[in-house]
């Protein structure tokens, strides 16, 4: 029988935070309509984790994201937890594994995920309508999205990473025209580019090594990929977040030894050169690339003790001045974006209109790599559907 009660939201947006979010309030007996302009919903989690989608992490925390407001997200996160995600994983009977770090990658594919968001929608009786776009008021009370309304909205539109995948500003746009503030977005998750002077480093293209990186309070210990570029690699992605325009980004390519370590070696073996010894810690065009550009020529044994103290220190702290990104076009995601000062942090809806919502990655709460964005998606929409 045709469902003819009022629509009570509408979700924009059919990417992880906004099927999540319809399927709950559908769940808990609302009428809702989903929309997003691609005829296919959730593309981002389609090619998310190499096509086996990183779903969430298990050590998610509010540490683990970036924020205007660092405890903004703590108490959506504490609400719907990791375990309560795997929870549904398991009902829905997807294989996954823990690949490092608290990384949870499905078995199979990403669509498994996608089909698992699509089966909770059908199961709260939601709505959708793909591959449209529609005008938006706000009148009598009512949100109108074409011809339909309901007393809710709720942006669920993203960042504006990949445009390709159909990344838009609407949610940024709608808070906007709502009076709500916009945290500036920038690329983040994205390789950084080198300058010409550095371009030493682009002839180490598709050479990796693990390393700790760092850029302000960020510090990550995972692999450094050279690229014709410039940097890129888990560790160089995790600190790119953390970047800004004229910030060096610090590696510390021998972060598992010690200090006087050169010395050391210089004891142990007076007849090697330095480049040998460098080859035997790190890839070997590296450890070719970083002896010449300390110039430490010739037997250990003949390089004063000052010497090698000075290219260690260099070595534990290389500074690389990186000219900008790799822009929205291969970003992960977008740091930044609406404001929490006006959201309530218990239902992500806005202090200034009542009845607006935006969760997932359009507002300014950005994960780290490695599982957190879906965790922060999944939980936000938890957070809303509540409400609604
Ligand atoms: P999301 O981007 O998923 O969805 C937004 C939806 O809104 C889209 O369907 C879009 O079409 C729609 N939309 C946009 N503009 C619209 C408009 N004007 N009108 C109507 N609809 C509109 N994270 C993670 O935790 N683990 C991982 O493995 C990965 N891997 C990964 C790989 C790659 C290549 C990328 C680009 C990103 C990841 N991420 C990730 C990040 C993760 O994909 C991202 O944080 C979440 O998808 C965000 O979920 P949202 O629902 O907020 O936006």
């Amino acid at each position: 029988m045709p469902d003819d009660r009022p629509y009570d939201a509408i979700i924009i947006g059919a990417g992880a935070a906004g099927m999540f979010c319809a399927a709950l309030a559908g769940q808990r007996g609302r009428r809702i309509l989903l929309l997003d302009h691609n005829s296919e919903p959730g593309r981002k989690i389609l090619i998310s984790g190499g096509g086996r989608c990183n779903f969430t992490n298990v050590g998610a925390q509010a540490e683990n994201f970036l924020s205007a407001n660092p405890h903004f997200a703590k108490s959506a996160l504490g609400r719907f937890t990791p375990s309560d995600f795997i929870a549904l994983v398991d009902k829905h009977r997807i294989a996954w594994h823990e690949k490092t770090l608290g990384q949870l990658f499905c078995d199979g594919s990403s669509r498994q995920i996608v089909a698992m968001l699509l089966d909770e929608c059908a199961a709260g009786g939601v709505e959708t309508a793909f591959g449209g776009s529609s005008t938006i008021e706000h009148r009598d009370g009512a949100f109108h999205v074409g011809k339909s309304s309901a007393p809710a909205l709720v942006l669920a539109t993203g960042g504006l990473s990949i445009p390709k995948l159909g990344a838009t500003s609407l949610a940024y746009d709608i808070a906007r025209r709502f009076g709500h503030k916009i945290v500036e977005p920038r690329p983040a998750l994205v390789p950084l580019t080198l300058p010409v002077d550095q371009a030493l480093f682009k002839e180490l293209s598709g050479v990796s090594a693990n390393v700790v990186a760092s850029v302000g309070k960020g510090r990550f210990r995972e692999a450094a990929l050279f690229t014709h570029r410039g940097l890129s690699g888990p560790a160089i992605l995790q600190v790119s977040s953390y970047w800004r325009h004229g910030d060096a980004v610090i590696i510390d390519f021998l972060p598992d030894l010690g200090a006087g370590w050169l010395r050391q070696a210089k004891r142990d073996h007076p007849q090697q050169t330095f480049r040998r010894v460098l080859a035997r810690l790190l890839p070997e065009r590296l450890a070719a690339t970083l002896a010449d550009q300390l110039r430490v020529e010739g037997d250990l044994g003949n390089v004063p003790d000052r010497t090698l103290e000075g290219a260690e220190r260099q070595l534990s702290g290389w500074h690389f001045l990186p000219n900008g990104t790799e822009g929205f076009a291969k970003a992960e995601v977008t740091i930044g974006g609406i404001s929490t000062a006006d959201l309530s942090s218990r239902t992500m809806e806005s202090r200034r209109v009542p009845g607006l919502f935006a969760i997932g990655e359009a507002v300014d709460v950005t994960g780290w790599l490695g599982g957190y964005n879906f965790q922060w998606a999944w939980a936000s929409a938890y957070a809303a559907a509540q409400a609604l």
